[in-house]
C-alpha cells in the first residue's frame, strides 16, 4: 500500500534585500474574508490554518472590507500570538485610500498627505495589536503623489519605530519602473501578477535587480483563472461575482482570462490553481504570492503547490497562450 503524499514544508524566500524572510505564499486578508457578513469564526480558521502551515506573511489593507478586514486580522493574530509568537511574523498594511471597499465600484478616494498617512499607520497599529508594522504599504499612490514632504515623514515614522519595512501596492507599470530605476527609500511592491500578466516580468526583474522585495497579489487573477466549481454557492459566491461585474478593473481580468483559463486547465501535473502558483513561484524574482480566499480547501490545496512540478513544457504552454492572445490587464 502507497502512503499518501506528505505536503511540502513552506518555502521562505529572502525579502528584496531587506535581510528579512517571508514565507512563499502570504494570506492576504481582505475581500469576502474580512466582510462582517463572513463569520469571524471562519475567518479565523483560515488564520490557523495558514499558521499552522508556516504561513508567515499576513497582508491586510486600513480601509479593506470597509475598515474591518484589519481590526478583524488584529482579533484573531491577538488570540494566536501564544502559539505563534508575534515576532515570527510578517504583518503588512496599507495606508492612503479613505473609500472602505478596496474600490469595488472602482471610485476611490485618497489621500497621501503625510498627516493623513501617519494617522492612519497609528490606527493599523491599534487594529493590529502591534508595536511596528512590519511593511507599511502605500495603497495605489501615483508617482505625482510621491512628495518629498511625505518621504520625510514616513522616513521619522521609520525611525520611530511605527514600521519596519516601506512598500508600494500598485497595479501600475510607470510606478514599478520608478522603484525599479529610483528605489528610495521603498523596500518592498505588492504587485498584481499572474500567467495573464507576463509583461510584467522585465520590470519584476528590474525590481528585484533594485533590491525590492516583489510580492504578487492577485495570482489566481481573483479566481478567473479557475474553472467555475460545481458547489453549492455561498455568500461569498455572491461576493465575487458582484466585484467580477460591478469593477470595472475585475471585468477585464474575468474578460481576458478565458484563453488562459483553458490552458491551466489542461495542465494535469496539479490543480489549476496550483498551477497558476507554481507559474508565478518560479519566478526567482518574486519573494510571495498572496492568497485570498475563504475557504480552508483552497488554502490548503494551494499550500500544496509543488512549484518544480509545472514542467518546462507544461510553462512553455502558459507562455504560448499569453504570446497567442497577447491578453493582459497590465497597466
Ligand atoms: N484584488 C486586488 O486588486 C488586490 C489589490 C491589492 C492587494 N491584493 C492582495 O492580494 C490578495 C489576493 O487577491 P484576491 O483575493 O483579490 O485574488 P486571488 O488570490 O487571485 O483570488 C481569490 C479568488 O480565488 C478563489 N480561490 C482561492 N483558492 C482557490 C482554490 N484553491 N481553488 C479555487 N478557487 C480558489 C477564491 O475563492 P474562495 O474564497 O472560494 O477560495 C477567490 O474567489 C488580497 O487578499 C490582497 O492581500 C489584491
Amino acid at each position: 500500500m502507497t502512503s499518501p503524499v506528505a505536503p511540502p514544508p513552506m518555502t521562505y524566500r529572502a525579502l528584496g534585500s531587506s535581510g528579512l524572510q517571508v514565507s512563499q505564499i502570504g494570506l492576504g486578508c481582505s475581500g469576502f474574508w474580512g466582510n462582517r457578513r463572513f463569520p469571524e469564526a471562519e475567518a479565523e480558521r483560515i488564520v490557523r490554518r495558514a499558521l499552522e502551515r508556516g504561513v508567515t506573511l499576513f497582508d491586510t489593507g486600513h480601509n479593506y472590507a470597509a475598515f474591518n478586514a484589519e481590526p478583524r486580522l488584529g482579533r484573531i493574530l491577538q488570540r494566536a500570538f501564544a502559539t505563534h509568537p508575534r515576532d515570527g511574523l510578517m504583518i503588512s498594511s496599507k495606508a492612503g485610500t479613505l473609500t472602505g471597499q478596496a474600490g469595488i465600484s472602482g471610485a476611490e478616494q485618497r489621500d497621501f498627505s503625510p498627516a493623513a498617512i501617519e494617522r492612519s499607520c497609528a490606527a493599523s497599529l491599534r487594529n493590529l495589536h502591534c508595536d511596528h508594522l512590519d511593511i507599511f504599504q502605500l495603497h495605489g499612490i501615483g508617482l505625482e503623489q510621491i512628495s518629498d514632504e511625505l518621504l520625510t515623514a514616513l522616513e521619522r515614522m521609520r525611525r520611530s519605530g511605527m514600521f519596519r519595512l516601506l512598500g508600494i501596492n500598485t497595479h501600475t507599470g510607470a510606478v514599478m519602473r520608478h522603484l525599479a530605476e529610483r528605489r528610495g527609500p521603498f523596500d518592498v511592491a505588492l504587485i498584481d501578477y499572474n500567467a495573464l500578466q507576463q509583461d510584467r516580468e522585465p520590470v519584476i526583474a528590474a525590481m528585484h535587480a533594485a533590491g525590492i522585495g516583489v510580492l504578487a497579489g492577485t495570482v489566481l487573477a481573483q479566481g478567473h483563472l479557475l474553472p467555475a466549481r460545481p458547489r453549492v454557492p455561498r455568500l461569498a459566491d455572491a461576493w465575487y461575482l458582484a466585484r467580477a461585474w460591478l469593477k470595472p478593473s475585475s471585468r477585464a481580468l474575468m474578460r481576458s482570462a478565458k484563453a488562459m483559463q483553458r490552458t491551466i486547465a489542461r495542465v494535469g501535473s496539479q490543480a489549476p490553481a496550483q498551477t497558476a502558483f507554481a507559474y508565478v513561484l518560479q519566478n526567482p524574482a518574486v519573494a510571495s504570492g498572496v492568497l485570498g480566499t475563504t475557504r480552508v480547501a483552497s488554502l490548503d490545496q494551494v499550500l500544496d503547490t509543488r512549484v518544480d512540478m509545472l514542467a518546462p513544457q507544461e510553462r512553455e504552454r502558459l507562455v504560448a497562450t499569453f504570446q497567442q492572445t497577447g491578453a493582459s490587464p497590465s497597466q
